[in-house]
């Protein structure tokens, strides 16, 4: 059997619990079926040269992690630059945001190179290569102008924007041919498919050869919607586990005359907070029943913080949440609870479980996979409400939640209102759907179903 070789930027041991969609379904994967992943160490080494990176190879149960260290300026210009100035922003639909600044394309280009120098040294012929996200979009060319001749995959957990967002990006041509070298590429959504379909037809010419293959630039590709799941199963087990419970416990008892609202995540303007806390507020205002009672725990895990789009982002929040505390707290009742912090993996189904509503409300999100653990960790004789943006991947495979508009401020309102007084049946109608929908769609269905498609893919 072929080993599988995975590579994202961010790499994370397998066993341990990490924030960020990427790492989690990575590690889920990895740990069924073993094999290397490749990437970035986490490591930044001040003063090193531009391109170059130490290789360190370690053991994480039947998982090999090799990583390389990056320099501070390929850090900069590669990971903050293109990767997180340019195509995350753009990726989200978020054009005002981008900073197309000349040097970071060149970093981006070095990096790839670099992966695809130092990956070359550890592969083995029969290898199966998944390569995952923005970061990495070229590495399959720079593989193949190596001489790799393995079967290289791509999967994009970010969205990809219409043609007319994506022509944007100075390089954009650059980039969506560099996709050709993949002899797969996944996307999280239909959406998502659509709009390669109609960009690189638009743009590039691309002959549709059916079945999702395109021919273009001389090579051809094949494209296909693959929405990433969670380990439904273990996540399950995890909210039985000792800590999640006291989780449960001690905030069952502390919040006992309260509603409690959940919102977790990174910190990022992907996520829509600030909408999010405008939208409670307006609850509060209009419906003054809430008073006293309803609560929002909104955890907000730090992310990308050399970045000022993220300071700002920090900063509004902080004073949001403030603003609302300052003008509805009671002494004895604080609207808001915020915090800036992670949380442990093993108590977070507790939080999920505890919470009436979870608040999953991004601007632009590839899938969003908190919205399907806390559908995992709910008790289905008594569940909580998941309220989802229609704009987030996973609206298309959850129907049966509260879908809602974000920017629309006072819709939310009145939809937190609407879950806040659903019918325990209703409740468990919806819930019943929603476990059955992500259950079908799994993390090993996606892996599984991913890699069978890139098995199959006609070469060319
Ligand atoms: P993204 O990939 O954009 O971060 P996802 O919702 O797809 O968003 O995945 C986030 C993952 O990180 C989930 O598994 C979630 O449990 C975890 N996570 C996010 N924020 C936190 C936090 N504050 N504490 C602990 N885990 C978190
Ligand atoms: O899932 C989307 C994603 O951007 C991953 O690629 C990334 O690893 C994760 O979110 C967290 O971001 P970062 O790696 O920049 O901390």
């Amino acid at each position: 059997m072929s080993r599988l070789v995975v590579v994202s930027n961010r790499v994370a041991d397998p066993r341990k619990a990490a924030a960020g969609g990427l790492a989690v379904a990575l590690g889920d994967a990895l740990n069924t079926a073993g094999g290397l992943w490749f990437g970035w160490s986490g490591t930044v080494i001040a003063g090193g040269t531009p391109g170059e990176g130490e290789l360190h190879l370690q053991k994480a149960g039947t998982v090999t992690l090799a990583t390389v260290d990056l320099c501070a300026e390929d850090h900069a210009d590669y990971y903050l630059g293109y990767s997180n100035s340019v195509l995350w922003p753009v990726f989200h639909y978020r054009l005002d945001l981008a900073r197309f600044d000349a040097g970071y394309f060149g970093a981006y280009r070095r990096v790839n190179r670099l992966f695809a120098r130092q990956l070359l040294t550890r592969l083995l012929p029969d290898d199966i290569i998944w390569v995952h996200d923005y970061h990495l979009i070229p590495l399959a060319d720079e593989l193949r102008a190596l001489g790799a001749t393995q079967r290289i995959g791509f999967f994009l957990h970010v969205p990809l924007p219409p043609q007319q967002l994506l022509a944007a990006i100075p390089q954009h041509e650059w980039l969506m041919h560099a996709l050709f070298a993949y002899d797969l590429v996944g996307f999280q959504s239909e959406a998502d498919l659509q709009n390669f379909s109609r960009y690189v037809q638009a743009e590039a010419g691309a002959e549709d050869l059916g079945d999702n293959y395109y021919k273009a630039f001389g090579r051809t590709v094949q494209a296909g919607a693959f929405p990433i799941g969670i380990d439904v199963d273990e996540f399950a087990a995890l909210t039985h586990g000792k800590d999640a419970r006291e989780m449960y416990e001690r905030m069952k008892d502390e919040y006992s005359r309260r509603q409690l609202l959940l919102g977790v995540e990174r910190l990022d303007y992907s996520k829509g907070l600030p909408q999010r806390l405008r939208a409670f507020k307006a609850l509060l205002k209009k419906y003054p029943d809430n008073l006293r009672s309803a609560t929002l725990i909104q955890i907000a895990s730090p992310s990308r913080e050399a970045m000022d789009t993220y300071t700002d982002l920090l900063q509004e929040l902080e004073s949001l949440c403030g603003a609302i505390n300052g003008d509805f707290g009671e002494l004895d009742w604080m609207p808001v609870r915020y915090m800036h912090r992670n949380v442990a993996r093993k108590r977070l189904p507790g939080l999920y479980r505890v919470a009436r509503v979870a608040l999953v409300t991004p601007l632009r999100d590839g899938m969003n996979l908190v919205a399907k653990e806390f559908i995992a960790a709910q008790d289905p004789a008594d569940p909580g409400v998941l309220m989802l943006s229609r704009f987030a991947g996973a609206a298309e495979q959850l129907k049966d939640a509260l879908l809602v508009n974000p920017y629309d401020t006072d819709g939310m309102a009145d939809t937190i209102q609407r879950a806040l007084q659903m019918p325990l049946q209703e409740r468990q109608a919806r819930h019943q759907t929603l476990l059955k929908n992500i259950r079908e769609q799994d993390v090993h269905w996606w892996r599984m179903t991913f890699l069978k498609a890139l098995g199959a893919a006609a070469r060319g």
